[in-house]
């Protein structure tokens, strides 16, 4: 059965970012805080906010555009979109149909995706799938969040953290794609930690009403030092699982998400490797929740930041809680 699977490409990626950047010394006259506190802690020092009227399928159509241009192909010749997000436009329709209808990708059929920070790593893994076993051809994954919709900018806790933006990709059999061989991932979740990291009204189980509005919760919370035990252990823990058939010397790059610099660099600290060994733009973006791969992918692919032939690891981790990694020979 094995040899029957196709090997699965990466043909193209895109990126968007909102154009209002919000920087930590706007937000030290929101709350009390200081771009000193938020960057020493974060490695943040800015991050960008979605326009009144831009949503999440708006930035999401934005990268998915340039995804498949950059892919050398149209928006009619993909055949299933899958969009990873914890900010859909509406309950439904999905965010995913939106785009598809933004873009015309007219034989696309396309469904969400939600699990928060891991949520672009889960719909890669998914999109790999559908390729391997020859049931779609050419699948656009994306991961668009605008988290800005749900922070509490009178909590600082959660406010100084969190961004907007959209990333995608284009998978493809390797052949069409000729990079980026999908080499596998995983897909984890531990669903008792569930209030760690939760928005908890709007949904079925606590419905919007005068009072959720009133009591502020329909806004994110987060109990941000279990986050971050969490965050380092996982990272190590997944990375070490993901090279151990290849060994440390194929490495050429961690694509991680963007989660916060001091949980990044601890995690490599553990792993023994240099700073260097993981692409970085949290200080201009933040945390971007599903989009920060993509994001941080697109960019350290134009920057010439992912070796041909080398191993690239990308990993998340976030609400759910949930955890995951793919792996790429770039
Ligand atoms: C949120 C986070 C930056 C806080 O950093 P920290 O070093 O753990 O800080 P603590 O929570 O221990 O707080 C230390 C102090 O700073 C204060 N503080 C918290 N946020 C602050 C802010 N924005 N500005 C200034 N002070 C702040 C706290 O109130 C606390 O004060 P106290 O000692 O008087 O009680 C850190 O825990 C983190 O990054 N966690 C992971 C969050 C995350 O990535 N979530 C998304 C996962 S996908």
């Amino acid at each position: 059965m094995k040899d029957r699977l196709l090997p699965v490409g990466i043909a193209g990626l895109g990126s968007y970012a909102p154009q209002r950047v919000l920087t930590n010394a706007e937000l030290a006259q929101m709350v009390e805080t200081s771009d000193e506190w938020i960057f020493q802690r974060t490695g943040i020092r800015e991050r960008r906010v979605a326009a009144e009227g831009e949503d999440s399928g708006a930035m999401g159509t934005l990268a998915a555009l340039r995804a498949i241009e950059n892919a050398g192909l149209e928006p009619g010749d993909l055949d299933l979109i899958l969009c990873a997000t914890t900010t859909p436009d509406k309950p439904f329709p999905s965010t995913a149909c939106r785009i598809q209808d933004r873009i015309g990708a007219k034989r696309a059929g396309g469904f969400d995706l939600n699990s928060a920070c891991s949520g672009f790593i889960f719909a890669l893994n998914t999109a790999a799938q559908f390729i391997r076993t020859g049931l779609k051809k050419r699948v656009l994954v994306i991961g668009t969040e605008t988290l800005s919709r749900l922070i509490d900018y009178e909590d600082r806790n959660t406010c100084v953290l969190f961004g907007d933006g959209a990333g995608a990709m284009v998978l493809t059999p390797l052949e069409d794609a000729g990079r980026g061989e999908y080499l596998g991932g995983s897909i984890h979740a531990d669903g008792g930690k569930d209030d760690v990291l939760e928005v908890p009204a709007g949904g079925s189980s606590l419905p919007a009403s005068l009072e959720t509005v009133r009591n502020r919760q329909h806004y994110m919370v987060m109990g941000g030092n279990k986050v971050y035990r969490f965050a380092v252990s996982t990272f190590v823990r997944l990375v070490r699982e993901a090279l151990e058939p290849y060994g440390y010397e194929e490495l050429g790059r961690i694509v991680p998400h963007q989660v916060n610099q001091r949980i990044i660099e601890s995690a490599l600290e553990r792993l023994d490797l240099p700073k260097e060994a993981a692409f970085t733009n949290i200080h201009k973006y933040g945390n971007t929740s599903a989009a920060s791969v993509p994001m941080a992918f697109d960019e350290a692919y134009r920057e010439g930041k992912l070796p041909e032939g080398k191993l690239v690891c990308s990993v998340a981790f976030g609400a759910g809680l949930s955890w995951g990694h793919f792996l790429l020979r770039w």
